[in-house]
């Protein structure tokens, strides 16, 4: 996965005015407070460009994946709205995925990030992002009704009581909400709060659970899938990194008012692959099994081309 190429150019524009010592400190200090779930802080301007560099990648790469995995699911939006939307990554994405969409409006608090997402967007070649509505202010204000709501890393940055005061407010102006979290325990814990809020709002799950059952993954066990994203050399000095792509995990739920077509189970781990035999474990009717696929069995083919997070039969 790579970032559209105008994006990943009007990225190095907006890094272009700091030197690469002053990004890369600014990049030091956002990923230290990612790591404690600190709340962005984009006052500072390197900062807001180093968030561009080394965190924008990686969270396109998984609402990519996770919008990719509803997109079959799920009626075609033709409204979206972005909440907490930084530089509008979720709204990229969406564009990418969804020609169906007419409109996108987009919420952030932040005036320096919301200024920054609107330049990012002008310098788009998509009509729909050159001309979305953004709104500086804050979540707990006015909601525009859409079809897709999208909430993309933002959550960590509300208290659980204003989750589900957002949540009530939101549900009765949309058909799909669609929530993606850091994929660490601290995620997938608040998306545990949202799947309790949303089946006992009677929201039909889309993804990841292929079940309506108490979730089976036990601590330390915690749901997450991985997305690959490739490092630009930027990116790679920035993060003192020697490999050529990096695997952001996230946790996700993504909820609709109407029936989607879910799997039977979901593969929630990496498949191993041996000579003739394939296992990998797997998330069915509330429980997590090892699934092991031998090629004497119809489904070798598929298992073969199986990848943690897809849906499996
Ligand atoms: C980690 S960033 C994620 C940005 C973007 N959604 C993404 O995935 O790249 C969280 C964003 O949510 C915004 N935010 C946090 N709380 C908010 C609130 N109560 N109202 C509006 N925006 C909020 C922050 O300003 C920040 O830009």
């Amino acid at each position: 996965m790579r970032l559209p190429d105008s994006l990943q150019a009007a990225i190095e524009r907006e890094c272009a005015p700091f030197s690469p010592d002053e990004l890369k400190k600014a990049a030091s200090h956002l990923t230290t407070r990612y790591q404690e779930s600190a709340p962005s802080a984009f006052q500072n301007p390197a900062a807001g460009a180093a968030y561009l560099a080394v965190r924008m990648p990686a969270t396109y790469a998984a609402i990519y994946a996770v919008l990719l995995e509803c997109s079959n699911r799920m009626r075609p939006p033709t409204t979206c709205l972005d909440l907490g939307a930084g530089p509008g990554t979720a709204s990229w994405a969406a564009a990418a995925l969804f020609p169906s969409l007419l409109t996108l409006t987009l919420i952030e608090q932040s005036l320096p990030m919301a200024q920054t997402g609107q330049r990012l967007a002008s310098a788009s070649l998509s009509p729909l992002l050159q001309h979305a509505t953004w709104h500086t202010q804050p979540l707990q204000g006015s909601l525009p009704p859409a079809d897709l709501a999208l909430l993309s890393y933002v959550i960590a940055e509300l208290s659980p009581a204003q989750t589900t005061q957002l949540l009530e407010r939101l549900w009765p102006q949309t058909q799909t909400i669609v929530v993606i979290e850091p994929g660490t325990p601290a995620g997938y814990g608040r998306i545990l709060q949202i799947r309790e809020w949303a089946l006992a709002a009677d929201a039909h799950l889309i993804a990841p659970c292929p079940h309506r059952l108490a979730c089976p993954l036990q601590s330390p066990d915690w749901c997450h899938f991985p997305a690959r994203v490739e490092r630009t050399r930027m990116h790679k000095f920035l993060k003192s990194a020697t490999l050529g792509y990096e695997d952001e995990k996230f946790s996700y739920l993504a909820f609709s008012k109407t029936p989607a077509p879910i799997p039977l189970g979901r593969i929630v781990g990496p498949p191993k692959k041996g000579s003739g035999l394939i296992q990998f474990p797997l998330c069915t009717q509330g429980q997590l099994l090892c699934q092991t696929i031998s090629r004497s069995q119809e489904s070798y083919r598929s298992a073969r081309n199986a990848s943690w997070g897809d849906g499996w039969l």
